[in-house]
């Protein structure tokens, strides 16, 4: 299965794609972590891409299209893959068509009101990826699964999520018309409880 989750900052891409990618034993490739990996190891790369990022915009699509074609050609891509964050343009959407067409597209619709809140109360793991809203945590510095130190991410920022939800709207909502247009496109409600997510996602994929 060639699966992508598509959907705006904060819209639950990461937390989702944990559980559906074990189901369907595909890998969960998340654009967003392989370039803050590459920010962490000071590639060029990395250091390049960290102020789009800071900034709340988007890599240029040159870099990501490469930075995909690269993963896709990895032996555990076989079964096919589960896209978290790209494609984000339809310059990347026409390139994956060319590179390894995908089956179905997720759409996980949330409220835009709903996502600040996500946002500035998201805590990630370094160690093991786990997602946690501060709410949630009786700790909100360490990881509730694997005891490791829980950070806020750099673009966590109020000013910076606004900016990256009107980047989503300009250049990456369009592409909602366009899966839809190939006949790929499954929209589920996003905005109840991550286990009824999980639940109507996996109905979209029967
Ligand atoms: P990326 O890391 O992909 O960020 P994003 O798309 O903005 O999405 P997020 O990771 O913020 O949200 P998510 O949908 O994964 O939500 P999560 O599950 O964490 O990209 C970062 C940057 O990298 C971009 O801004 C850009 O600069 C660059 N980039 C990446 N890909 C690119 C590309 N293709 N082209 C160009 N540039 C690119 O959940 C969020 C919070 O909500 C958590 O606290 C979670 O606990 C909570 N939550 C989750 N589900 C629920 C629920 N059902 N109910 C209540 N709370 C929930
Ligand atoms: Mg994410």
């Amino acid at each position: 299965m060639k699966l992508i989750f598509l959907g705006p900052p904060g819209a639950g891409k990461g937390t989702q794609a944990l559980g559906v990618s074990s189901r369907l034993n595909v890998p969960h490739i998340s654009t967003g972590n392989m370039l803050r990996a590459a920010v962490r190891n000071e590639t060029p790369m990395g250091l390049a891409a960290k102020k789009f990022m800071d900034a709340g915009k988007l890599v240029p699509d040159e870099v990501l299209i490469e930075m995909v074609r690269e993963r896709l050609s990895m032996v555990d891509c076989k079964p096919g893959y589960l896209l978290d964050g790209f494609p984000r343009t339809v310059e990347q959407a026409e390139a994956l068509e060319q590179i390894a067409s995908p089956d179905r597209v997720i759409n996980i619709a949330v409220p835009d009101e709903c996502l600040l809140d996500r946002l500035t109360g998201r805590r990630v793991c370094g160690k093991c990826s786990g997602t946690f809203h501060i709410s949630k945590l009786t700790d909100p510095g360490v990881c509730p699964v694997c005891g490791w130190t829980l950070t806020h991410r750099d673009d966590d920022q109020p000013v910076t999520i606004r900016q990256r939800l009107k980047v989503y709207h300009e250049q990456t909502a369009p592409l909602i018309g366009y899966y839809e247009g190939k006949g790929k496109l499954r929209t589920v409600d996003g905005d109840c409880a991550p286990e009824e997510v999980l639940a109507s996602i996996l109905a979209a994929l029967e």
